[in-house]
């Protein structure tokens, strides 16, 4: 697989506005992102996942270290605006992602500023919206959406910039089962069906469990990386962490404490009702 985003040994210190010095919100972080790759980025609250976020299109620059994109750096100055026309950011509330009174308005409104000609534009907007299944509340007004479709939309207003990579900060976690779901299914989707590589940072390990490697952080440095199924069988080590594991691998893990023969690791309802059911068989 080809390298896309490359961070090395990456430490960041925020300025303190009266002068004080703060402590690193990173702290040597080491980490290759492939072109296609769903990679998810989990860390309890403060560990330095939106730190890390806004490194990846340049919004923050390294205090030391270096972080390439697709071969550029993001320190150099000529090069920003090529690297966030490659790396699109998805922030979590949609509401301060909206900007138009009508959704193909507010989808348009990255394309206009890249300076993208307008029946482009058009061709592109109707594209976006239909990749996350929105094009028939085109004219709609984005106030009467539910938080779900609104964060539908502001995806929209990212892929028709046709970014190769999309970096999601918590993009569900204001957003009801269903809405979650329904952002959820348009990641896998993008990801999956138009090879955009994803960089999803969350709280939910359901939503984790969906990507093909998560990267688990903790104080600034990244302390596990690896297919779920690896990462997720390191219960003791992500409790230590004071992360939780999707529910159907805490049971799995309960079970297998008391002297159940059960796997070493499952990710799902339907693994877990599986090993349950050859004990009960067995
Ligand atoms: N603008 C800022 N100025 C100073 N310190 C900051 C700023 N933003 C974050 N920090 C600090 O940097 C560290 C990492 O914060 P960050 O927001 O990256 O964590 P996070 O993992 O995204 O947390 P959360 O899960 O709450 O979103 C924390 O200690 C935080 O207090
Ligand atoms: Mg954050």
């Amino acid at each position: 697989m080809k390298e896309f985003i490359k961070v090395k040994d990456l430490y960041f210190k925020y300025e303190e506005e009266d002068g004080q010095e703060s402590d690193f919100a990173l702290r040597g972080i080491d980490l290759t992102i492939n072109k296609g790759e769903f990679v998810a980025v989990v860390g309890h609250n403060g560990s330095g996942k939106s730190t890390l976020a806004k490194h990846f299109n340049a919004i923050y620059l390294p205090t030391t270290g270096d972080v390439t994109v697709d071969g550029m750096n993001t320190k150099d100055d000529d090069r920003v605006f090529d690297i966030r026309k490659k790396v699109g950011l998805v922030l979590q509330n949609p509401d301060n992602q909206i900007v138009a009174g009508v959704v193909e308005e507010d989808v348009a409104f990255g394309c206009e500023n890249l300076g993208v000609p307008p029946a482009e534009i058009r061709h592109r907007v109707d594209e976006a919206l239909k990749a996350v299944d929105m094009y028939e509340y085109r004219q709609h007004s984005p106030d009467k959406l539910s938080g779900g479709q609104k964060q539908r939309v502001a995806i929209a207003g990212i892929i028709a910039m046709e970014p190769e990579c999309i970096v999601l900060d918590e993009p569900t976690a204001m957003l009801d089962p269903r809405g979650r779901d329904e952002v959820m299914e348009t990641i896998t989707k993008l990801n999956r069906e138009n090879g955009i590589t994803i960089i999803l940072i969350t709280h939910y390990m359901e939503e984790a469990v969906l990507a093909d490697r998560v990267v688990m952080v903790d104080q600034g440095r990244i302390f596990l990386d690896g297919t779920p199924r690896e990462v997720f069988s390191r219960v003791e080590l992500l409790k230590q962490h004071r992360l939780d594991v999707p529910q159907a691998t805490e049971l799995n893990y309960k079970l297998r404490g008391c002297g159940f023969d059960v796997p070493d690791s499952v990710l799902s309802e339907e693994e877990c009702i599986e090993a349950i059911m050859k004990l009960i068989k067995g």
